[in-house]
């Protein structure tokens, strides 16, 4: 069973909860049974629409323009999923502790009625309880509609400076711009995308890096992308490597070839030098690789085999990978720095509670910033677009800037080595 079925039946059990509430507000609020029934009827129309149109969106072509459909049905109907979920959730943390303690209040008052004494009864302390779960149940939503409405837009730079050991002094404060996980769609519309291409640009970087997942589940979306993106320009080129879902789509060739129509040069398992004046850094890509099997993606036993050759022992290396559990190998092998993607740092994080509460601490401890072990460096960049539900909280869209200086790794604040 994948988990994305696994996730689906969770939000499909969630969903009784809601059902219940709602069936209890209605009867609060609409005493009139006719009525009531109307009410109940249309609601239950509504639902099973927006279920069935945001099921079918996975037969249909994915938009590239925000269209009214999906302001209107999938958005809304997205974030109602997630948040349905998180609320129902609470719910039941509510729940248990609460049949606990009313399990063991009913076997008190039992003993004490036996025994011929008071009852004892705290209604006050029971509403409280109930009203408390009801508002608890609804920071979801709230939080919800902040993370698709602004959290999903409040695109941040990251100025990034990344110390070097062995860096050509001719690199001395070269700037490498990096964007990442653009997934194309009718919420990163190629109109957002060329916004972002402006804002890199005028970041004047001396290079551009881009680090895959261009695209999500369509592959008629790659011209699209391709052709918003063409717009990044740097004197020493714009280079990238490809994502998981570039993968999945079947468009690595294919978008590589577009790509490269335009001037920009995927990495697939290559290495090109850039150079300064007779100086020069070593830049390598590689396609989506991890240790275990990752949707339709197989497990690869031995990562960056494919690129152990092309490391360069008296240069710089520095090397894009969507994937940031490559790095421990690429430390291993002696890459100094690694540019990744693919978390979007949690895409929902608390990290205004802990920086540790994020999705994707399940699979990667890497799931933003910067880390350092003995022999590299890696940055994980949280990436502009979104899959699943168009929401950020915690986790804001990226554009990284990196100035390379000559000099000892300083410890990160989020290193874990
Ligand atoms: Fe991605």
């Amino acid at each position: 069973m994948s988990i994305f079925t696994i996730a689906l039946a969770i939000i499909l059990a969630s969903q009784f909860y809601w059902v219940w509430r709602g069936l209890s507000l209605a009867r609060q609020w609409i005493p009139r049974p006719g009525l009531r029934r109307i009410v109940v009827g249309l609601s239950v129309v509504v639902i099973v629409a927006l279920w069935a149109y945001n099921f079918g969106s996975f037969r249909r072509r994915t938009p590239i323009h925000l269209t009214l459909k999906e302001a209107l049905l999938a958005a809304p109907f997205l974030t109602w999923a997630v948040s349905s979920l998180v609320g129902a959730l609470i719910a039941l943390l509510f729940a248990i502790p609460q049949s606990i303690v009313g399990l063991a209040r009913s076997v008190m008052a039992k003993r004490r009625a036996r025994a011929g004494g008071a009852k004892l009864a705290s209604p006050s302390r029971r509403v409280f309880l109930e009203r408390t779960a009801h508002v608890a149940t609804t920071a979801p939503f709230l939080a919800g509609a902040y993370g698709l409405l602004y959290g999903r837009l409040n695109l941040e730079i990251t100025l990034q400076p990344a110390r070097l050991p062995r860096l050509p002094r001719a690199f001395e404060g070269f700037r490498i711009a990096q964007l990442s996980d653009i997934h194309i769609g009718p919420f990163m519309p190629a109109e957002q995308i060329r916004k972002y291409v402006e804002m890199t640009n005028a970041l004047k970087p001396d290079l551009i890096v881009l680090t895959g997942d261009f695209v999500t589940t369509d592959p008629s979306t790659e011209d699209a992308v391709v052709e918003a993106l063409s717009g990044l320009a740097a004197p020493f080129g714009v280079f990238g490597c490809l994502g998981n879902h570039d993968g999945w789509c079947g468009v690595e060739a294919s978008i590589t070839a577009l790509f490269r129509q335009r001037g920009v040069r995927i990495l697939r398992g290559e290495a090109v030098p850039i150079a300064i004046r007779g100086e020069s850094i070593n830049l390598i890509g590689t396609d989506f690789q991890s240790h275990r099997s990752f949707g339709p993606s197989p497990a690869v036993a031995n990562l960056l085999a494919n690129i152990e050759t092309l490391i360069a022992r008296d240069r710089v290396n520095i090397l894009l990978s969507h994937n940031p559990d490559t790095f421990d190998r690429a430390a291993e092998l002696g890459v100094e720095l690694s540019m990744a993607g693919h978390t979007h740092g949690g895409q929902a994080a608390l990290e205004f509670i802990s920086p540790e509460i994020a999705p994707s601490r399940l699979v990667t401890p890497y799931v933003a910033g910067w880390f350092r072990k003995p022999g590299g460096q890696l940055y994980v960049n949280r990436g502009i677009g979104t899959i699943g539900v168009p929401i950020r909280i915690g986790a804001p869209p990226e554009i990284t800037i990196y100035q390379l200086f000559r000099g000892q790794a300083t410890q990160p604040r989020n290193s874990n080595g």
